[in-house]
C-alpha cells in the first residue's frame, strides 16, 4: 500500500489513478481543507475499486500513528500542503505550521515505522526568476518570493537533513512546473474553492460565464508576445511521474540514503496568449479576455529542463498542451452541468 497524503486534492487524486493502474494500492489521506470527498468517489469510479480513504490531518501525530497501525505502507507520496501564494502572504505562520510542520510530523511517524521511501511535492517556485533557461535542477535557489515558496525550500532542506540522519531514506523531490487539465473521463479534476488564482481554472470559468473575463496579467514583458511564459504539463503526465519516482525510491539500495530533485515539465514554454489561442483551437470556444496590469511576484519566463527525469526515471510527458486544455474544458463542462462552481 502507498500512503498518499493530500489524496483528495487535485494532483493526489490523479496520482491515485496512476498508482492503481501501475498495480499499487493507494491509501488516500486528507483533512478535506481544500478538497471534497467527491474526489475520492471520482477516483473509485475510474479505477472500479473501493480505494481506501482516511480523513486524517497529517499534523495530528496520534491520528497518523493510528493510521500507520492500520496499514502497511511501502512508500509515501506527500502532497498535503496549503498552496495559495496570495494566502501565504497573509498567513505565513499557517503555511509554516501546515507545510513544514506537517512534513515534520509525517517524517517522525514514518521513520518510527521504518517507512523510508518518500516522494515529495516541490515546485519550480524554488528557483525564483532563473538566470539560465531552461532551468536545470542544479540552478541555485533564489530568496523565496512568498511564504509558500519558502515552505517548499524549507521542506526540501528538512528532507535532506532527514535523509542524512536516517542513513537509509530514499527521497525524490519533485519540482513541478504548471500542472493543468484533468482526467479524460472528467470524473476528477481541479476544484478551486472561491475565485481561482491560477490561469486555467480562471480561464475555463470565464468561458463558462462564471467570471466576466480573464485578465492577462501584463502584456509588456520582454517575451516574444509580451506575456509571461510557463511550462504547462498535463496532470496525468505529472501523476505518472510519481509512479516512476516511487519505483525509483524502491530501487535504491536499502543501506544508503539517496535524495534527488527532479524537474517535472514538458521542456517547452507557452505564453499566456498562446494558452488562450491553444484553448480556442482545442475546444472551439472563444476566451473572453482583457490585457491588464502585471501581477506582483510573477516570474517572467520559466520552463523546465526535464532531461534528468527522462534519463533517471524514464519519464517524459506524452500529452500535448491542446489535449491538456481540452481535458480542462471537459472537466469544467461537467462542473457546469452539476452546478458545482
Ligand atoms: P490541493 O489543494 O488540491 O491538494 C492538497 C490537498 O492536501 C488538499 O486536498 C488538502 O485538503 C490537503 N491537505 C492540506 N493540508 C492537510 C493536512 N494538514 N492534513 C491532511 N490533508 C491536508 O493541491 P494540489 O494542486 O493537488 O497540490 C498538491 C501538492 O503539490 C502541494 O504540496 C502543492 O504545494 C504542490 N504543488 C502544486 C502545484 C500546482 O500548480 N497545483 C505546483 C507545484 C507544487
Ligand atoms: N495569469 C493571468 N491571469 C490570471 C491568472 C494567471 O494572466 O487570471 C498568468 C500569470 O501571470 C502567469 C500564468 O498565467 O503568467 C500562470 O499563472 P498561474 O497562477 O496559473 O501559475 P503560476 O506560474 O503563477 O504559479 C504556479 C503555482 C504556484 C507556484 C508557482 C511557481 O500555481 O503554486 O507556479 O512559479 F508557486
Amino acid at each position: 500500500m502507498v500512503l498518499v497524503t493530500g489524496g483528495a486534492g487535485y494532483i493526489g487524486s490523479h496520482t491515485a489513478v496512476a498508482l492503481h493502474e501501475a498495480g499499487f494500492m493507494p491509501v488516500l489521506v486528507d483533512n478535506l481543507h481544500n478538497s471534497k470527498a467527491s474526489a475520492v468517489d471520482g477516483v473509485r469510479a475510474i479505477v472500479g475499486e473501493d480505494i481506501p480513504f482516511e480523513a486524517v490531518d497529517i499534523c495530528d501525530k496520534a491520528a497518523l500513528e493510528a493510521l500507520f497501525g492500520r496499514h502497511d505502507f511501502v512508500g509515501v507520496l506527500h502532497f498535503a500542503a496549503h498552496k495559495a501564494v496570495g494566502e501565504s502572504m497573509a498567513k505565513p505562520a499557517m503555511y509554516a505550521a501546515n507545510n513544514v510542520g506537517g512534513l515534520g510530523v509525517l517524517l517522525e511517524v514514518a521513520s518510527a515505522h521504518d517507512l523510508d521511501n518518500i516522494v515529495f511535492s516541490s515546485s519550480c517556485t524554488v528557483y525564483g526568476e532563473p538566470e539560465d533557461m531552461p532551468v536545470a535542477e542544479s540552478a541555485p535557489f533564489q530568496r523565496a518570493e512568498s511564504p509558500y515558496g519558502w515552505t517548499k525550500q524549507a521542506c526540501e532542506r528538512v528532507l535532506e537533513d532527514h535523509a542524512a540522519a536516517r542513513g537509509a531514506a530514499h527521497v525524490a523531490l519533485l519540482r513541478y512546473f504548471n500542472p493543468i487539465g484533468a482526467h479524460p473521463s472528467a470524473n476528477i479534476g481541479e476544484l478551486p474553492l472561491g475565485v481561482p488564482n491560477n490561469l486555467i481554472p480562471f480561464l475555463t470559468q470565464a468561458v463558462s460565464g462564471i467570471r466576466k473575463a480573464l485578465t492577462v496579467f501584463g502584456g509588456d514583458y520582454a517575451t516574444p508576445d509580451g506575456t509571461c511564459i510557463r511550462d504547462y504539463l498535463h496532470v496525468m503526465d505529472l501523476a505518472e511521474a510519481h509512479v516512476a519516482a516511487l519505483q525509483w525510491c524502491l530501487d535504491q539500495p536499502d543501506d544508503q540514503s539517496v535524495i534527488r530533485p527532479f524537474n517535472l515539465g514538458t521542456g517547452k514554454g507557452a505564453s499566456v496568449l498562446e494558452v488562450i489561442q491553444g484553448f480556442e483551437r482545442a475546444t472551439g470556444q472563444k476566451v473572453p479576455y482583457t490585457m491588464g496590469e502585471r501581477r506582483e511576484g510573477d516570474v517572467v519566463a520559466i520552463w523546465a529542463d526535464p532531461s534528468r527525469a527522462a534519463n533517471e526515471l524514464g519519464w517524459r510527458t506524452t500529452r500535448s498542451l491542446d489535449t491538456s486544455l481540452a481535458d480542462a474544458w471537459r472537466w469544467q463542462e461537467k462542473l457546469n452541468q452539476e452546478g458545482s462552481n
